[in-house]
């Protein structure tokens, strides 16, 4: 079932507040239970058979691919570079980083699906991290190919899942679900209307989770909220699962909490940065926080007429689902605020390895960020992210402008459709967050130079 599928890719806003610190060597051991949870068991049915993952090769247009059964490695090497996955740093068992074998109690094979590190697992410099979001996958591309060759016709999606590469629309795939089921989580015959249109977004780098007081683009959840990271479940498990699962996604949400940033591979050039930070004290901190030994994070939701940047996502989520979400079983904890204000400030650390910016990645490079004059209304995602395609001056990813597409034109096939992201799609716009245009373009390179360093 499709639904199933929606669901991995589900996480919707949700809840609201508490403090949660827990003596350390009592996180420690959980976020290692949550490691095991996370990484080394499938929570869900089996979504394609076996034979869909060897079989999807024949749609890339190619006439040979390495062997899926004499050339495993090869081919999930293969399968991963198409669609935009990852190998993975843990033991997927031949499977690329978000894909999952789905099994019986006997450990027998029944089929796979897609876990969370389709969205939440990426690679740089060679490198893979989990955690680290996600920007290269075409998750239409990957769940629609995985349909046709498993033999099944691509289902009918009642929005827009992603339009480029690295962005997907999460916040949809949950409202649908959660508009089959009842407050209590039983199953409805007629989904709910929840009037909610969602865009497809940038997923957060999951080791800013740890500072953070509310998470979500737009923070409204309290970030303490362990049954928020469950609505993937909603695909096939009952109230009742549901509430046997919670202490495995405690876990899970500790170890999320336990991940660390990647640290800039290349040479920075120390006085620069020291010069850049005091730059970033001045006109970055009040919102961002402070970094290294001083570190302090105020988790600020900025008004949207402050940041400026596009309003789709904080529009989009209505107050109807909203309402919903705060009926229902998932925020007894923690609810949603239902004040829709602004988007939330991130903490920066690791922000050199998750570009592009923003909370739907329309700006490439750091600079761009920095000056909005620079921002390219159409641009080219990277092949890949190998260092070769990284631009260090810049920090971010190299890109081509791409001009606007000619209406008498064929269609171009999606996988090449993809490559390009459209600032002028609904909920894609670059504007907003002007806070860079006022520096000098040296003190705009100091700055950059100290964020390589969080
Ligand atoms: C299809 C892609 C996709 C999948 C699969 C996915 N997520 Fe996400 N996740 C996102 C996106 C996009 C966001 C940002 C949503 C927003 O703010 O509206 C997000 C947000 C989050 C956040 C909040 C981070 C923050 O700092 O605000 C957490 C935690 C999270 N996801 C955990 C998970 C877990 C655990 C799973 C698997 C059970 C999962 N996600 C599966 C795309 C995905
Ligand atoms: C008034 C508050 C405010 C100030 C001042 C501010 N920012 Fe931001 N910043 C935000 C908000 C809010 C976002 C998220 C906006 C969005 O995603 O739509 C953001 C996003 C970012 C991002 C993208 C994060 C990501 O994960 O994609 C970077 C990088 C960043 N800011 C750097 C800076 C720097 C450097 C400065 C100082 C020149 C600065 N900001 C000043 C509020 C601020």
């Amino acid at each position: 079932m499709f639904v199933q599928t929606l669901l991995l890719a589900s996480i919707l806003a949700a809840n609201s507040a508490d403090e949660h610190p827990a003596p350390s060597n009592q996180d420690a051991s959980a976020a290692l239970r949550g490691r095991s949870a996370l990484l080394a068991h499938s929570y869900l049915k089996a979504e394609w058979r076996i034979d869909a993952y060897r079989n999807a090769w024949k749609l890339w247009g190619t006439t040979s691919a390495p062997d899926p059964v004499a050339d495993p490695d090869g081919y999930a090497r293969a399968f991963a570079d198409y669609y935009g996955l990852h190998p993975a740093p843990y033991d997927n068992e031949g499977l690329p980083m978000g894909l999952r074998w789905s099994k019986k109690a006997d450990g027998t094979r029944t089929g796979f699906q897609v876990d969370c590190m389709a969205c939440h697992g990426g690679s740089i410099g060679g490198k893979s991290y989990v955690g680290l979001p996600n920007s290269t996958v075409d998750y239409e591309l990957l769940l629609f190919d995985l349909f046709r060759a498993d033999g099944r016709k691509p289902p009918l999606v009642p929005f827009t899942i992603n339009t480029a590469r690295g962005t997907v629309n999460a916040g949809m795939m949950s409202v649908v679900l959660l508009s089959v089921r009842n407050p209590d989580l039983s199953r409805r015959v007629f989904p709910l209307l929840l009037g909610a249109n969602l865009p497809e977004l940038d997923a957060p780098a999951w080791w800013t989770l740890k500072s953070k007081a509310t998470m979500y683009q737009d923070g409204r959840t309290p970030a303490a909220s362990v049954r928020s990271i469950m609505q993937f479940l909603l695909a096939d498990k009952s109230r009742s699962e549901f509430e046997a699962l919670e202490p495995t996604f405690a876990d899970i949400h500790a170890y999320i909490r336990s991940i660390e940033p990647p640290a800039y591979p290349l040479a920075v050039d120390a006085p620069r940065a020291a010069r850049g930070k005091e730059i970033f004290e001045r006109s970055c901190a009040r919102c961002h926080g402070t970094y290294g030994p001083d570190r302090s994070y105020p988790s600020k939701i900025v008004p949207i007429d402050v940041v400026g940047t596009d309003p789709a996502r904080l529009m989009g989520i209505s107050d109807r689902a909203v309402e919903h979400y705060n009926a229902s079983w998932f925020a007894e904890h923690h609810r949603v605020s239902p004040a829709r204000v602004g988007y939330q400030a991130p903490p920066l650390d690791g922000i050199w390895a998750t570009a592009p910016y923003l909370h739907n990645g329309s700006i490439p490079t750091l600079h761009a960020l920095l000056l909005s004059s620079e921002r390219p209304a159409r641009f080219t995602r990277p092949p890949s992210t190998g260092l070769e395609h990284y631009d260090a001056r810049n920090v971010g990813w190299n890109y081509q402008v791409v001009d606007p597409p000619d209406p008498a034109a064929p269609r171009k096939p999606t996988r090449e459709a993809h490559f390009v992201y459209d600032t002028r799609r609904h909920g894609l716009g670059n504007q907003g967050h002007t806070f860079g245009d006022k520096l000098t373009e040296e003190q705009r390179m100091e700055l950059i130079e100290y964020l390589k360093t969080l």
